[in-house]
């Protein structure tokens, strides 16, 4: 991860290669902008201008507030690395949040996933420097306190991106069952594995069915938090899917392609926990993931399949492809037996959600007004676009079922993200209605081009609003 120094010297004595300025709204009126050469250069504060001369990058920040903050000093950093630049100072913008996201920005911005490249080429940059001009007036101790906190959060952000994009051959079941142990051993938490003779005396029949075509053997990940003092019980449900072909339902050449990605859920959970553990919140958590692969095969599960549930209901398959939302069922059902106070489950679970909200965008789903947009003003807070769908009755019986209790796929394929939504809800039982959440995070888990912060590739969708969240029910219960 690029390296981050706080520096007790004041911007202009501050050594380094490269120094970046930002500009705030379009002013051009401050001491650190050379006003000279701009005007040569008829740069009017927007976008980015690299001074040659005086070695001073300039980036317009305009409007100014924290989202664009975040956003270009991540394009702050894309920028210089494809210059020879090893090294570039930043002076200090605005409060604690301003700090916060230009972190966040510079941090998340530098993520790149070549791992698979025999030849890569690494960048010059390896470190900026923080001027912070008035040190004894601001003490160190808070930008150090939010610059620790951005760190973990951003390397957390980041290891999820890192599995998500890792290959499905690799990141099989086994290969997120032992990342969720190592997570475990390396921040004392526990950690129960389940394999395939667990699920079956769990009755997780459902989750089995969608396994059953894979030559890769399932796993139920399940992590826990336990710090000493805490004020509720969070159960973390993700969408484990390391790769998702459809099934027999399967998916067009076209649709199959990112469908790596279809672990962001699980992925995002494990990450949550794993940066709120080293932040050592207080708050009991809990990350649960049903890890498989949806495939095709003699041993198939099948449209026209009837299959039972752990919560005790059976369900008509229609659609193979519509295999996340079996999968959650049973792991819903097995959090539920955990007595959470807050409930949420992660998963890239409908091509209808990024229809609806467009690519950048989480949809929030659930029974409870309150608590949704609790989530979503949270979510908005950390950087992470989310928007509320609403359930309702009409669309509850475009998933009823002739022959079982319920159909997994609506009759209808209008509001798809919601029905997908409503089938979950049946799962969860009355006294959990209204603790339980549904993010679907099929739009932003896994963009194919840069935006925001993000790289070509999985974002981590969910990670940052998560912990937001958890670190809000620490503070407020
Ligand atoms: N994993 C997909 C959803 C998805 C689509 C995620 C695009 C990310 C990007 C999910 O399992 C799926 O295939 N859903 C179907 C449901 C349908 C059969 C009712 C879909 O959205 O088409
Ligand atoms: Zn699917
Ligand atoms: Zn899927």
């Amino acid at each position: 991860m690029l390296k981050i120094s706080l520096k007790k010297t004041d911007f202009a004595q501050t050594k380094a290669e490269l120094s970046i300025v930002f500009v705030i709204d379009k002013n051009l009126k401050h001491p650190w902008i050379e006003l000279k050469t701009l005007k040569e250069f008829d740069y009017k504060g927007e976008g980015l201008f690299l001074d040659q001369q005086n070695k001073t990058l300039y980036a317009g920040i305009s409007p100014y507030n924290a989202d664009m903050m975040r956003e270009v000093s991540a394009q702050v950093v894309r920028y210089i690395k494809k210059t020879p630049f090893k090294n570039a100072k930043i002076g200090i913008y605005g409060d604690g949040e301003m700090n916060k996201a230009m972190f966040l920005g510079l941090l998340l911005g530098d993520y790149e996933f070549y791992q698979y490249k025999t030849k890569p080429n690494p960048a010059a940059l390896n470190e900026i420097f923080i001027a912070h001009e008035s040190f004894d007036k601001a003490p160190i101790a808070p930008l150090g306190k939010i610059l620790d906190m951005v760190e973990v959060i951003a390397s957390g952000v980041n290891l999820a991106r890192d599995t998500i994009n890792t290959p499905p051959e690799y990141a099989t079941p086994v290969f997120l069952a032992d990342l969720a142990q190592k997570i475990a051993t390396n921040n004392h938490l526990e950690c129960k594995i389940g394999d395939e003779k667990f699920l079956k005396k769990e009755k997780m029949l459902a989750f089995l069915a969608v396994n059953r075509a894979s030559s890769h053997p399932p796993r139920l990940i399940h992590l826990s938090y336990k710090p000493q003092k805490s004020k509720a019980k969070i159960v973390l449900v993700g969408k484990g899917l390391t790769y998702d072909s459809g099934g027999l339902s399967l998916k067009p050449a076209d649709y199959m392609v990112t469908m790596k990605a279809d672990k962001s859920g699980g992925c995002a959970v494990l990450a949550i926990i794993d940066i709120c553990a080293k932040i050592g919140v207080e708050a009991e958590i809990h990350a649960i993931i049903g890890a498989t692969e949806n495939m095709i095969g003699g041993n198939a599960y099948k449209p026209d399949d009837v299959l039972f549930a752990r919560e005790g209901k059976s369900i008509e398959v229609r659609n193979t492809d519509a295999e996340g939302r079996l999968v959650l069922a049973d792991c819903l059902s097995y959090a539920q037996d955990l007595e959470p106070d807050y409930l949420i489950d992660f998963a890239t679970l409908t091509g209808a959600c990024v229809l609806g909200l467009g690519e950048y965008t989480s949809g929030i789903m659930g029974h409870n007004e309150a608590l949704k947009s609790r989530f979503e003003a949270l979510a908005l807070q950390s950087g992470e676009l989310m928007a509320r769908l609403p359930f309702n009755r009409h669309l509850a019986k475009l998933i009823e079922s002739k022959i079982a209790d319920v159909c997994n796929v609506a009759s209808s394929r209008y509001g798809g993200a919601i029905t997908a939504g409503m089938f979950l809800s049946e799962f969860i039982r009355p006294q959990y209605k209204d603790k339980w959440l549904h993010i679907d995070i099929a739009g932003p888990a896994y963009v194919e081009k840069e935006w925001d912060i993000n790289a070509f590739g999985a974002s981590g969708a969910g990670v940052r609003a998560g912990v937001e969240f958890v670190l809000d029910v620490a503070k407020r219960g």
